[in-house]
């Protein structure tokens, strides 16, 4: 075992600054299976909603006609559960043959055909979360095999292993899928693996082997936990912003928007949070039975374009009082803003905001243009001195796009 890492290590020192996919240089934006379909494998009573390669394909087949590749949307990703429960005789990883007769490859050219490009999902230790095979031991098999495939993403998870392993094996991983020489965009859940063994993470690292990477707990279908990953970015806000930029972001997981568990006005609140911290955009919805204001949330072109801002800032927590919170992100052209009150509150008739634009953060004298991005109303133009009045209701967000007049 010490060999190993002994190896891994002479390898690494040889190949640099080994993540150079060139991938990532806005936040990725896509699909993923989790949260609304989660390990469901049973196709013969529940056909419709199990991980499959049906599944898959439709949702391709959605995010292609439906607006959201047009808008962004570009990865199609399969979570946990999509393996057979054994590596075939050549130890290389397989599908489920039943729920995907037609093996990866073919699924791979059904999403590329569409425009879009293939996400899985593996995990660094024994098994994966779902108790799938894992890529323990094989990691560089596995990474030519994605690549045979035509695989775009990696999700990589962290559970059944040891986190004080995290530091090698995702830096070994990010190496072998670079030497296949197929440019797959790595997603790492490394840091959140040291969370759950209570150890503290460097992002240097992190950002170096990884393209984007989950540092929190899993989100679910709920504005409490929502709230809660926010809250974590909040605590954590001088730390991630140093880490946040073309090339690597940080993860707060799935969007939630199109879901069942949030209002309306809680999934936007998620969204203009997500777009904020210039996180992934990795819807968790089923494309197929979507309500029309939630497709509309996500196809919002000014929530859109704060997310994939070619700056990739993580928005500064300027101040929170009495569970409101403020928070400003720099966008290009440069002195351009995205400011969102975000509420924490669920009692009550929402917050008054009645405050001169220079202290919410719109202090140049030049101005600025001002649209108020969930309705894409044009609220004219602001110096320091023009007050911004309007109400954040509770457990919403109030978000405008501030762009700098020359
Ligand atoms: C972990 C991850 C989730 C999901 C599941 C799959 O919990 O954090 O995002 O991938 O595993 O089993």
């Amino acid at each position: 075992m010490l060999l190993n890492w002994i190896l891994l290590f002479a390898a690494l020192f040889a190949c640099g600054l080994c993540l150079d996919n060139g991938l990532a240089r806005t936040p990725p934006m896509g699909w993923l299976s989790w949260i609304r379909f989660g390990c469901n494998i049973d196709c013969v009573s529940d056909p419709d909603f199990c991980i499959s390669e049906k599944l898959i394909m439709q949702m391709a087949d959605h995010m292609a006609k439906d607006g959201y590749k047009d808008a962004g949307y570009e990865y199609v990703c399969i979570d946990d559960c999509w393996l057979a429960t054994e590596r075939d005789k050549n130890r290389r990883l397989q599908p489920d043959p039943k729920r995907f007769p037609r093996g990866m490859k073919f699924l791979a050219d059904y999403v590329h055909s569409r425009g879009l490009k293939l996400g899985i999902y593996e995990d660094f230790g024994t098994k994966t979360c779902g108790g799938y095979p894992g890529s323990e031991f094989y990691l560089q098999l596995d990474a030519q095999t994605f690549a045979e495939w035509g695989i775009d993403l990696l999700k990589f998870d962290t559970c059944h292993s040891d986190a004080h392993d995290n530091k090698y094996g995702y830096p070994a991983m990010s190496m072998y899928l670079n030497q296949t020489g197929r440019p797959i965009l790595f997603s790492c859940e490394w840091p959140y693996g040291e969370l759950q063994q209570n150890l503290s993470s460097d992002y240097g690292p992190v950002r170096q082997y990884c393209n984007i990477w989950r540092n929190d707990w899993d989100v679910m279908d709920d504005f409490k936990n929502v709230m809660g990953i926010v809250g974590f970015y909040g605590k954590n806000n001088e730390l991630f912003m140093k880490y946040s930029g073309p090339g690597g972001f940080f993860d707060p997981d799935q969007l939630i928007v199109g879901g069942i568990g949030m209002s309306h006005y809680q999934q936007r609140a998620q969204m203009a949070m997500w777009a904020m911290f210039s996180a992934p955009l990795l819807m968790s919805n089923d494309l197929r039975d979507i309500p029309e204001e939630a497709k509309q949330l996500l196809l919002n072109k000014y929530i859109l374009s704060v997310d994939q801002d070619p700056l990739g800032a993580m928005a500064t927590k300027v101040w929170e009082f009495k569970g409101l919170q403020l928070w400003v992100k720099p966008i290009m052209p440069k002195g351009s803003l995205a400011i969102v009150f975000f509420n924490t509150n669920a009692f009550g008739s929402g917050s008054a905001i009645s405050s001169a634009a220079g202290d919410i953060g719109m202090t140049d004298s030049r101005g600025y243009q001002v649209t108020e991005v969930f309705t894409g109303k044009d609220l004219g133009t602001f110096k320091p001195d023009t007050k911004l009045k309007t109400r954040v209701f509770t457990t919403d967000a109030y978000m405008i796009v501030c762009k700098i007049l020359s």
